[in-house]
């Protein structure tokens, strides 16, 4: 595993990180498989986990908590995210900040999200959604400063709404963020016109998430793909998007290099990117995670081919489905 510095904070990040969704709350999770492969994942030198109250109401906070207390000896990275006050994801214009990050509902959820995870201090908090227009509203500024300075949090961060990278830069520039969230994956390249850049000036963390677009960029979509009755991908694969995220797939079939998996060219396409402190994959199997955490190893694709795949950059906007 190599290790990438965290922005500001300094920290010695591994460059696959472990995304924790999924094992929170996807169907089809299964809590020991999980934790066999956090497990191996600490083993092989990933550490920087990013989890979120939301993701299963604590469960997957819980779930950290215990791969922590199994790993005394190791300093491993605890990134949580605070939940909206509404609850609604993602952020819109029209959501005034007092509904949404007042400061005790911050204060409130840092304190829940250090119960789960059975810490005094947690390294990282985010802000699960986000509207810059809250941005020049100080108390969010201030409420991080006093949790700062209390000990509960090390650095603070935002976590950005499915595209639109731009919709953070205004709370970066005031200075109280210390790390973004950001979908950023061979088709999601928008990231690189106006975030990064400040990231890079500001000397910012970039978390690329999301790095096989929810599925898509592993192969394993077809048009009839379905999941089980109350996962959210049946909601946000809706026809018309899974009939263009499988197209956009196939695509790329032909820039696979032999024996090069599809879910291993995404990754190697986002190491290429040094603006990226790390990629946080989401896992559950053991096999994903050994074979994401190999990407590291293996490097960065070659100039050639990521050249090509940069002609497959797909800019979408957020529309009533995109979640
Ligand atoms: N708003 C936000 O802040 C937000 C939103 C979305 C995601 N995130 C964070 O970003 C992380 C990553 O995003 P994501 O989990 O939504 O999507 P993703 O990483 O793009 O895709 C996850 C899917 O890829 C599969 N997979 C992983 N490695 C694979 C491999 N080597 N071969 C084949 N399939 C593989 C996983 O299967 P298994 O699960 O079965 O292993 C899972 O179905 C999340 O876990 C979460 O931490 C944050």
């Amino acid at each position: 595993m190599h290790y990438r510095t965290f922005g500001r904070t300094g920290w010695q990040v591994s460059e696959i990180g472990y995304g924790m969704w999924g094992l929170g709350e996807w169907t089809g999770s299964d809590d020991d498989e999980s934790l066999q492969s956090l497990h191996r994942a600490v083993e092989l030198g990933c550490n920087f986990f990013d989890t979120a109250w939301s993701y299963g109401s604590g469960h997957s906070e819980k779930i950290l908590g215990q791969l922590l207390r199994a790993h005394p000896d190791k300093k491993i990275y605890v990134a949580s995210k605070i939940p909206p006050k509404n609850l609604k994801w993602p952020a819109r214009p029209e959501y005034r900040f007092e509904d949404s990050y007042p400061p005790d509902h911050i204060r409130e959820y840092v304190e829940r999200s250090l119960k789960n995870l059975g810490l005094e201090r947690m390294d990282l908090i985010q802000f699960h959604t986000w509207d810059d227009s809250w941005a020049g509203e100080e108390r969010w500024q201030r409420a991080l400063d006093d949790l700062k300075r209390n000990g509960l949090i090390v650095a603070a961060g935002i976590s950005i709404n499915r595209w639109e990278p731009a919709n953070a830069i205004q709370a970066l520039r005031t200075g109280a963020v210390d790390a973004v969230q950001v979908i950023y994956n061979i088709f999601d390249q928008n990231p690189e016109d106006e975030l990064f850049p400040i990231c890079r000036e500001l000397d910012i963390a970039v978390i690329a998430r999301v790095p096989f677009d929810e599925g898509t960029l592993t192969g394993a979509l077809t048009f009839d793909s379905k999941w089980p009755e109350g996962d959210w991908r049946n909601g946000y694969f809706v026809p018309e998007n899974l009939k263009s995220s499988v197209e956009h797939a196939e695509a790329l079939r032909p820039l696979i290099p032999p024996g090069m998996t599809m879910p291993e060219l995404a990754l190697r396409f986002i190491l290429a990117n040094l603006d990226v402190s790390t990629i946080i994959p989401g896992m559950r199997k053991l096999k994903n995670t050994e074979m994401n955490i190999a990407a590291s190893e293996a490097g960065a694709l070659e100039p050639d081919l990521i050249k090509k795949l940069r002609q497959h950059r797909w800019d979408r906007q957020p529309t009533s489905w995109s979640q």
